[in-house]
């Protein structure tokens, strides 16, 4: 894996609230009062692309590049991933370090849905972990309301039309637990499509567990809540296009 920040973007105020831990209206506030230097020179647009070659100050003092971060999650229920909804709290407040505010998800789970969830600041990886070309295999626990049909495992790895969709989900793999849990196995990443599998077939998802995304697999020591740093091995293991 080529170091995750090499050689990319990003916006001179998002680089100020990574590098010095402000809030965006502090960020743009010290903009307008000219006390950042983007290559010796004061620079008030917040948009501006900085990268990290750039030379940037704040009071003076140079900021240093931010490191990348890559972090695995054993998301509880009733944790977002995404910031669009503020009716609950974002994934990344479980991660309580002084740089969790630039992480974002690398691929989302409901709401609801539980296990694991990979965070980074690396715009590249979580592109490359989530790109349909890579067709990354996540395996989900999953309880459903009613017996799981004979059939289902064949019609899950036959493709099924999703309601809506004009376009039939690729190979699944199903693995019966016991008569209402499954290890089920995907390569795609559509909108609620584990539970959307299920309803095709008659059935209800009642729970959702990730455990599993490409190599990296929810780490059994982490609690609900609880979160540790990947490895190096974890960081390099994505997927080959
Ligand atoms: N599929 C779903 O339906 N929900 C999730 O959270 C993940 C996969």
């Amino acid at each position: 894996m080529i170091p995750a920040t090499h050689g990319s973007h990003m916006r001179l105020d998002r680089f100020l609230s990574h590098s010095s831990c402000l809030s965006r209206s502090q960020v743009k506030r010290l903009l307008h009062a000219d006390r950042v230097t983007l290559d010796g020179r004061p620079v008030r647009d917040p948009a501006l692309a900085v990268s990290e070659q750039s030379l940037i100050t704040l009071n003076g003092a140079t900021l240093p590049w931010p490191r990348s971060r890559y972090v695995m999650l054993n998301k509880p229920a009733g944790y977002v991933c995404s910031t669009d909804d503020p009716g609950y709290p974002v994934v990344s407040s479980l991660v309580d370090a002084p740089w969790a505010a630039g992480l974002h998800s690398a691929g989302r789970l409901d709401v609801d849905s539980t296990g694991l969830v990979l965070l980074t600041n690396d715009g590249a990886w979580s592109h490359a972990l989530t790109s349909p070309r890579r067709h990354c295999l996540k395996t989900y626990r999953v309880g459903v309301k009613h017996p799981i049909a004979a059939d289902l495992a064949q019609r899950f790895a036959d493709g099924l039309l999703l309601h809506g969709e004009n376009r039939p989900t690729l190979p699944a793999q199903l693995e019966l637990i016991d008569s209402r849990t499954a290890r089920v196995s995907i390569q795609e990443g559509r909108y609620h499509q584990v539970k959307r599998m299920f309803a095709a077939c008659s059935n209800r998802v009642e729970t959702l567990h990730r455990e599993r995304i490409g190599a990296i697999t929810l780490d059994p020591a982490l609690q609900p809540g609880q979160w540790r740093e990947l490895q190096a091995l974890e960081i390099g293991s994505l997927p080959h296009e």
